[in-house]
């Protein structure tokens, strides 16, 4: 599979303050590959500096000249300001070719075509002359997704592109996800917390805490440490929620986190063994 982007030892920072230490990364045409890890180790830079908004402080980055002609498609990670955008979603899936309008002032109807046509391929052209701030958060983030594909359709990099959005939009995310890289080829990138359903999806994890922990195929990560001691910690998140209090009721309560991280991690072994089954 054709090599699309490499990173040697790369570091990123801010104001010499080190974000991102020593990662390297390889991206090859329609790899799955997931990037995790806790708040502030460094996800959302790394995705900055593969998309050439950083430059690194240290290694360095080489990208295929394919994809240098092709570009990446960005999904940021969203904040409220976004969300409220004041476009309708036509407009929105169409500024996804800005990088290729360069200078002129106007989009060409090849432009409006690619937009026309990645409406279509996310099943939303109905919803083409409706107001983006009006759409539910599953129908924002196809919208959003449309809109990365009008960039490229060679590599999609996704940051936490699942918060906010219900559990069955967050099934029909994964499924749309995995369509465009099961059967169009095209290579994911994609930050998350969501590991439940990430060692289901992906091919293979980044685990990041500045520098990588971890990286390497998911039905490896899924027996690491790295995984078990991320899976106690949001199972001890999910615990304090109250969520899993009930489920699991008459366990030994020391014993709750280490016993819920085994099951989860033996459950996804077996099927990233079979090649990737379905979440459910
Ligand atoms: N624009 C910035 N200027 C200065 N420091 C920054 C900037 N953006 C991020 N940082 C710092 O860099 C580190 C890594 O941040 P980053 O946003 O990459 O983390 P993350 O893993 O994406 O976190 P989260 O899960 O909260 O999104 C943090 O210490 C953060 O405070
Ligand atoms: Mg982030």
């Amino acid at each position: 599979m054709g090599l699309l982007l490499k990173c040697e030892h790369v570091d990123f920072g801010y104001e010499n303050q080190d974000a991102v230490v020593d990662v390297s990364l390889e991206v090859r045409t329609g790899d799955y590959i997931c990037i995790v890890g806790e708040n502030g180790s460094g996800k959302s830079t790394l995705m900055k500096g593969i998309l050439g908004l950083l430059k690194p402080t240290a290694g360095r980055i080489e990208v295929s000249e394919e994809l240098k002609r092709a570009g990446i498609g960005y999904l940021p990670q969203q904040t409220e300001a976004q969300k409220d955008f004041p476009a309708t979603v036509f407009e929105v899936v169409l500024s996804g070719c800005l990088g290729k309008r360069g200078n002129r002032p106007f989009y060409s109807a090849r432009e409006k075509n690619a937009a026309r046509a990645n409406l279509e391929r996310l099943g939303i052209a109905d919803l083409r002359k409706s107001c983006f701030r009006d759409l539910s958060g599953g129908q924002k983030q196809r919208v959003l997704i449309a809109r990365a594909l009008c960039a490229t359709d060679r590599l999609l990099v996704l940051d936490e592109p699942i918060t906010g959005l219900d559990p069955s939009a967050i099934q029909e995310f994964y499924q749309l996800i995995r369509h465009l890289n099961r059967e169009e080829q095209v290579a994911i990138l994609m930050v998350s917390h969501d590991m439940a359903n990430i060692v289901h999806q992906a091919d293979k994890i980044l685990h990041m805490r500045q520098r990588p922990l971890f990286y390497g195929p998911v039905r490896e990560y899924v027996k690491s440490r790295w995984a078990r001691e991320f899976l106690a910690g949001e199972d001890a998140a999910e615990e304090k929620a109250g969520n899993a209090a009930e489920e699991k009721a008459g366990n030994a309560t020391e014993e709750k986190a280490g016993n819920a991280a085994e099951e989860k991690t033996g459950n996804a072994a077996g099927v990233s063994a079979d090649g990737k089954e379905d979440a459910t």
